[in-house]
């Protein structure tokens, strides 16, 4: 179909929630790479926001849902689930965590999060219920999560927000401790913010967080919905900072395209919820498992994070000396496969994206002036490479 005419049918039929999107629409991918309806060929470092973590048509992913297909797309969490099981036995066997429920979406997971901090007070006696999470935090769209949110800019059309939660900035440990209260229930972080630009908890933060909870006998959510499934080099961002959250939140990376969530959680809270506290209808089916089980499996094998910590760090190396040849390029930021470069107000990030896109090569802007690069973690060094020079040249045009 002629691009022009889905743009017309979309904006005529969909709400224009996402605005004037990038003229493109891709209908296939190999590797790290996709293709528009013109053929064109993309090497991606958007991953569909740091979802296809193993790229396009991988070959066990693929195998897996195309299998599944053919046998249960969905059956009710009525009975059980032979991958659903499996997938929670892996996420607990190679995480802090104890137990774990399935949902759909970042957002979701986050959601249930906050309801699981709330039900582990409850079930107690005690009416404890505020969570602390940081501005310019993401924490997603539905209206707790919303609320959650450290950014007004999202929240203000949508007021009043659901009570119960209280923002303080980010790597300050003075402002976390001073907002505890005696209602306060859990401190909801992200060790690295995405949505945000890409900026990193510091060790010192990250580990002042779990010390605060526990002096206060709070739950630690660390939102792991960008930072999670290899997304940094290692499987879960928290692992950078030898902390032991009570709540970890999952979603993106997971499914490596389906539409996939998960709640992990350690110690008591693993067990909060009860029969008919929370549920999901389409949350934890077959096909999303299996497709879970796929992506992890891949993860898990033998030098695949390794081979992200690498790839990251050269990656960053190559942002580095971009950032030492020009002058108006202000920080380059991240771990893994999830990095940040930070430019002048001058030079508007989005600019540098559309030329980047007319090169061939996808990237996005995050946060304050920043462009985030999150590609499919089997991205090779060689595309990597292809990238750094594309930028070396659009960089080199703006400032000679
Ligand atoms: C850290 C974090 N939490 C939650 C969300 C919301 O996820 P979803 O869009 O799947 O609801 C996002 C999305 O960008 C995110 O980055």
């Amino acid at each position: 179909m002629m691009l022009q005419y889905i743009i017309e049918m979309d904006k005529t039929y969909h709400m224009s929630t996402f605005g004037s999107r990038i003229p493109a629409a891709f209908t296939h991918g190999e590797g790290s790479i996709l293709y528009d309806s013109n053929g064109k060929a993309y090497i991606d470092f958007l991953a569909g926001i740091a979802v296809n973590s193993l790229g396009y048509n991988h070959p066990r992913l693929t195998e897996a849902i195309v299998s599944q297909a053919g046998k249960l797309l969905h059956c009710s969490n009525l009975f059980y689930i032979e991958a659903q099981a499996k997938l929670a036995k892996l996420l607990v066997e190679n995480s802090c965590g104890s137990k774990v429920f399935f949902c759909n979406s970042g957002a979701e997971a986050n959601e249930g999060a906050i309801k699981l901090a709330r039900k582990y007070f409850s079930s107690k006696g005690m009416y404890k219920y505020e969570i602390i999470t940081a501005y310019n935090s993401f924490h997603g769209r539905t209206l707790a999560a919303l609320a959650a949110t450290g950014q007004k800019k999202y929240q203000e059309p949508f007021q009043p927000m659901p009570e119960g939660f209280r923002h303080v900035p980010y790597n300050d440990l003075t402002a976390l401790e001073q907002a505890v209260t005696e209602n306060t229930a859990a401190i909801m972080v992200e060790p690295i913010q995405g949505e945000g630009g890409i900026i990193e908890g510091t060790m010192e933060y990250m580990q002042g967080v779990e010390e605060i909870c526990r002096d206060n006998g709070l739950l630690m959510i660390v939102d792991e919905v960008q930072t999670g499934t290899g997304r940094t080099g290692k499987l879960f961002g928290y692992e950078h900072f030898g902390i032991q959250p009570d709540i970890i939140t999952l979603a993106k990376g997971l499914g490596g395209g389906i539409p996939i969530g998960a709640i992990i959680a350690a110690g008591e809270a693993a067990n909060a919820f009860e029969p008919g506290s929370h549920g999901s209808t389409f949350g934890g089916n077959p096909l999303a498992c299996t497709a879970g089980l796929a992506v992890m499996e891949t993860i898990l094998e033998d030098g695949f994070l390794e081979s992200v910590e690498q790839k990251g760090k050269l990656f960053k190396e190559g942002l580095i000396n971009l950032k030492n040849d020009f002058g108006f390029i202000k920080d380059v930021r991240g771990k893994g496969l999830m990095l940040g470069m930070e430019l002048d107000e001058s030079i508007p990030g989005k600019a540098i994206v559309n030329k980047a896109f007319e090169k061939g090569f996808i990237i996005n802007c995050a946060g304050h002036n920043t462009l985030r690069f999150v590609p499919p973690l089997i991205i090779k060094e060689d595309e990597i490479k292809q990238l750094l020079d594309a930028l070396r040249e659009i960089f080199a045009e703006i400032q000679p």
